[in-house]
């Protein structure tokens, strides 16, 4: 084992520099070379490799997304996409991978691993939709900008006794809505692996009203509508001044939070430590806090990911007047 190659891949998360650097930091201190590879699995097919030099990863441990770039790249799932891959790592010489991404990154890293090419895959999302691990990179600094947000929405919503539908990112996973939700003190968080009634919302909220309380925030996870439809349909069963924000991309970037950064750190240089014992083919994550290292194959194919619903239960139990 010489060379190791780095990439992350699919939607940016901050804390991936903090992985980047975790893995170069470890490769170069065990005397082995460190490569970056840019835009993911396109900049892998294209050969866009460079070496990484202790330096080269100075600084980068505050910034938002990632200094190795990222793209989705659907045509990596083709034989003939895996096959210019591996000729590229070849190529440089490269005897092994770090995959820090999301869902589609994980299948890269599968597809290498099926072809018998040591990969393994950290888990880079805001989304925290990744099975096997309890948290992934990106998602408490994704989760602390949403909260930042709802803080900042509270205000005027209290003012103008309006009632606010945050909008926050997912993908299908509603962590990032009962997280923020939770810490923001929403009235109602929407996920998609709960749905919703419109009429118990509209229920709840003239409730509130009945009990003093004449604004309202609601977090709806993007996975299970648009807000704008959320609200005109909730507009359909009473006036409550609705309002809606979209949090959009803000939640993607911003300077990675402490809890991001420890976690990216410790992920980098477990991948590394695995990849050095010949090791491969595996899901890095972290569970009760201890590092856990799974087959990738059942965490993509058989595994799924655990929306902790009992904070469901939790907010309604905390924002419900009797
Ligand atoms: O997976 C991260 C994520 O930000 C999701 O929350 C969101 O649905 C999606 O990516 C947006 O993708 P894009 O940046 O390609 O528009």
């Amino acid at each position: 084992m010489k060379r190791i190659g780095i990439l992350t891949s699919g939607g940016d998360a901050p804390g991936m520099n903090a992985s980047v650097r975790a893995v170069a930091r470890r490769v170069i201190g065990e005397g082995l070379e460190a490569y970056g590879i840019n835009y993911g699995f396109a900049g892998l097919v294209a050969g866009d490799i460079h070496k990484i030099e202790y330096a080269d990863v100075d600084d980068v441990i505050q910034r938002g997304g990632t200094m190795l770039y990222s793209a989705r790249y659907p045509e990596f799932a083709t034989a003939e996409g895996q096959l210019k891959g591996i000729e590229q790592l070849k190529k440089f010489g490269i005897d092994a991978l770090v995959v820090i991404g999301g869902d589609g990154s994980y299948h890269g890293a599968l597809a290498l691993t099926k072809r018998g090419f040591n990969a393994v895959g950290i888990p880079g999302t805001i989304d925290n939709d990744i099975p096997d691990t309890d948290f992934t990179v990106g998602f408490d600094t994704a989760v602390n900008t949403a909260l930042d947000a709802i803080d900042r929405i509270r205000d005027t919503a209290r003012s103008h006794q309006r009632t606010f539908i945050v909008e926050v990112m997912g993908r299908n996973a509603g962590d990032i809505a009962l997280w923020s939700g939770i810490a923001g003190g929403a009235d109602i968080i929407v996920i998609p692996e709960k749905g919703y009634n419109m009429q118990e919302i509209a229920d709840k909220l003239n409730n509130n009203r009945e009990h003093g309380k004449d604004s309202g925030i609601i977090v709806l996870a993007e996975g299970v509508m648009g807000a704008s439809d959320f609200a005109a349909e909730l507009d359909t069963y009473g006036n409550f001044e609705t309002r809606v924000t979209i949090l959009g991309h803000t939640q993607r970037g911003g300077v990675p939070t402490a809890k991001d950064r420890v976690l990216a750190s410790r992920f980098g240089d477990y991948a590394v430590q695995l990849l050095m014992e010949g090791k491969g083919g595996l899901a890095i994550g972290i569970q009760n806090n201890e590092l856990v290292a799974e087959d990738i194959v059942a965490t993509l194919e058989e595994h799924k990911h655990h929306t902790d619903l009992s904070l469901l239960d939790l907010n309604a139990r905390l924002s419900t007047p009797r």
